[in-house]
């Protein structure tokens, strides 16, 4: 029952981030210089996974270019005598074993996992969105497999959000479990999750966002859901479906989480990011004092 394939789905359309979008991928939007897919991958490879399943579609080719290797820049960078960016370069490439699978329409986040049913075959496995990017000391999704390793049950992360957030989320409907010995997070026993509710409707401030840990069942529960809030397929309701037969868990996290999939959230992800860099930090606080 360990985990160690995980499904990264980027075969959106990122309409929030248009027009870039129009021509590249979202999830190669950098921070700084290093694209957001990068960190979502060295999550996953962190953790332990070895196996690394891109579900990609048209217009995503850059994403694929990025983790292949790249002889001639390499070349050149040697004889430039640049043996830190080499390394980076390099390590990027040995990083992991990734797989691509093209999703030929996105039509939703579902059927985006649904590709890699074949690929994963009968194992547990992570779900990662590259929409979160996730700081932490002990990788998010790790967090997640160590719950799931105790509970043999599939594993959402939640985090509490303000009321007028909440409708962009599905809303955990759940127990805290107490006492808890299984895990340092606090721990949920999820009865329902609804999707994108209205606040008054939402059964708590406690949000899924984009990191799961699915027991191949869901493979079935996606085959088995229709389109749903604003007709389109959510993982809520495969998540639902799912719930039928099986315990759900519903886990915090110790860690910072930038909604990058925001505006908002992306612009915060860039500075935090370009902050912690020795070669930029000093000139950034100044410049950022000026205009506040
Ligand atoms: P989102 O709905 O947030 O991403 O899906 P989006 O559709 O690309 O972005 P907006 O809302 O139009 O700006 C969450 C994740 O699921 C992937 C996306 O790439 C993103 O990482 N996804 C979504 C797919 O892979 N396929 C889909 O059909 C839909």
């Amino acid at each position: 029952m360990q985990v160690k394939k995980a499904v990264i789905p980027a075969a959106g359309m990122g309409t929030r981030f248009l027009p870039v979008t129009k021509s590249m991928p979202k999830e190669m939007l950098p921070l700084v210089d290093t694209p957001a897919i990068h960190f979502v991958v060295k999550e996953a490879v962190d953790a332990g996974i070895d196996d690394i399943i891109i579900i990609t579609g048209r217009g995503k080719r850059s994403i694929e270019n990025y983790f292949d290797e790249s002889p001639e820049l390499e070349l050149f960078l040697k004889k430039k005598g640049k043996p830190e960016i080499l390394d980076f370069i390099a390590e990027i490439t040995n990083m992991v074993n990734v797989h691509y699978i093209r999703q030929k329409e996105p039509c939703g986040l579902p059927n985006a996992i649904l590709q890699a049913e074949k690929h994963v075959g009968d194992e547990p496995f992570a779900v990662l969105l590259g929409d979160d990017i996730i700081k932490s000391d002990k990788p998010c999704i790790e967090q997640l497999i160590e719950v799931f390793t105790k509970v043999k049950s599939s594993v959402l992360a939640v985090q509490e959000v303000p009321l007028e957030k909440i409708s962009r989320y599905g809303s955990i409907d759940g127990t805290k479990v107490q006492p808890n010995n299984i895990s340092e997070n606090i721990l949920y026993k999820v009865q329902d999750i609804v999707e994108k509710p209205r606040p008054e409707d939402a059964p708590s401030l406690i949000a899924s966002i984009g990191r799961y840990v699915f027991t191949p069942e869901i493979f079935d529960c996606i085959h088995q859901t229709k389109p749903g809030v604003n007709n389109e397929l959510q993982i809520a309701d495969s998540i639902r479906l799912l719930m039928k037969n099986q315990e759900m868990y519903a886990s915090e996290f110790h860690g910072h989480r930038y909604d990058i999939g925001d505006k908002l959230g992306y612009l915060e992800a860039v500075i935090d990011y370009a902050l912690e860099k020795t070669d930029l930090s000093k000139d950034l606080k100044k410049f950022l004092k000026t205009r506040c």
